[in-house]
């Protein structure tokens, strides 16, 4: 059975992981899957957004502790590596994603949320890096997203801890952009956010995402630069033309893409 049940709907796609059994735990074979996955979204004009979620009762909570049981250092060093390379994949595809997180987000699970663009949450979302726990640490990018998303302090907080946090304070730390009520469906908020997002301009979105990812650690001066720079590309588009004229002309505007 394949780990990811992935559906095209427009220009959305949608990314379900699906090892419900597993809690969507993260196994050798489901990252071969997303990896190629996130390849042809690249690739394929006709996506211009993705939504991540996770089947059954949890988002994902987190690496495939099975295959940890037996790596020494080396074969630490590549699981960590392979991960990470699959979550900047997603965090760099140039296109946004949003996790649609319910129940566990753990570990793994909260480092992919964290890879994603955006993460809307139920109220019932559980975040942690638990692996102080098993004696071990975040590797598939926790301490640095944490960090940068929530703060250094808290971040040390959660994974010296190794202690969860519920969806409102996730949200409170700004680790979730959005709370859904247990009652709203999460993925169909997330789905109809990302439709949204596949109406905008891709090349615009493409700049911020890459702006903010670049810019977020230089210092001022430079990331002013670099912003001017990719403002510059912009104006040079024809979605800006479509867009300003739309605009002007009071009606909604069609984005090619060009
Ligand atoms: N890796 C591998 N298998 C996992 C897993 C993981 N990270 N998380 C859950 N599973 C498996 C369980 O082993 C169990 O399998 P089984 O039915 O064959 O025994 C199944 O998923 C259901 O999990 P279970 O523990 O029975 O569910 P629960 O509701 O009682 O507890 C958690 C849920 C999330 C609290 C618990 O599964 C857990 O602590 N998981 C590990 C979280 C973690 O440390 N993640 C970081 C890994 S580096």
């Amino acid at each position: 059975m394949s780990h990811l049940h992935v559906t095209q709907s427009d220009a959305l796609l949608h990314i379900e992981l699906n090892r419900p059994d597993k809690l969507n735990a993260l196994n050798a074979a489901l990252f071969e899957e997303l990896a190629d996955t996130l390849s042809q979204a690249q690739r394929n004009p006709a996506v211009r957004a993705l939504v991540l979620s996770g089947r059954g009762k949890a988002f994902c909570a987190g690496a495939d502790i099975t295959e940890i049981t037996e790596a020494d250092a080396i074969e630490g060093l590549a699981f960590a590596n392979r991960g990470q390379q699959v979550f900047r994949q997603l965090e760099t595809l140039g296109k946004p994603s949003i996790a649609a997180i319910h129940g566990y987000a753990l570990g793994g699970g909260c480092e992919l949320a964290m890879a994603a663009t955006l993460r809307i949450a139920s109220v019932d979302a559980v975040f942690g890096q638990p692996e102080i726990k098993l004696g071990i640490m975040p590797g598939y990018g926790g301490t640095a997203r944490l960090a940068r998303l929530v703060g250094k302090g808290r971040a040390l907080d959660l994974c010296l801890t190794g202690r969860n946090i519920d969806a409102r304070q996730a949200e409170a730390w700004g680790l979730v952009t959005q709370l859904v009520d247990a009652s709203d469906n999460v993925v169909d908020t997330a789905l109809a956010q990302a439709h949204r997002l596949t109406q905008l301009a891709p090349i615009a979105l493409d700049h911020i995402m890459q702006t903010i990812d670049q810019g977020f650690d230089l210092p001022l001066a430079q990331a002013l630069a670099l912003e001017a720079n990719h403002f510059a590309l912009l104006c040079a588009t024809q979605d800006k033309q479509r867009g300003i004229e739309a605009f002007l002309q009071k009606r909604a505007a069609t984005f090619s893409g060009e």
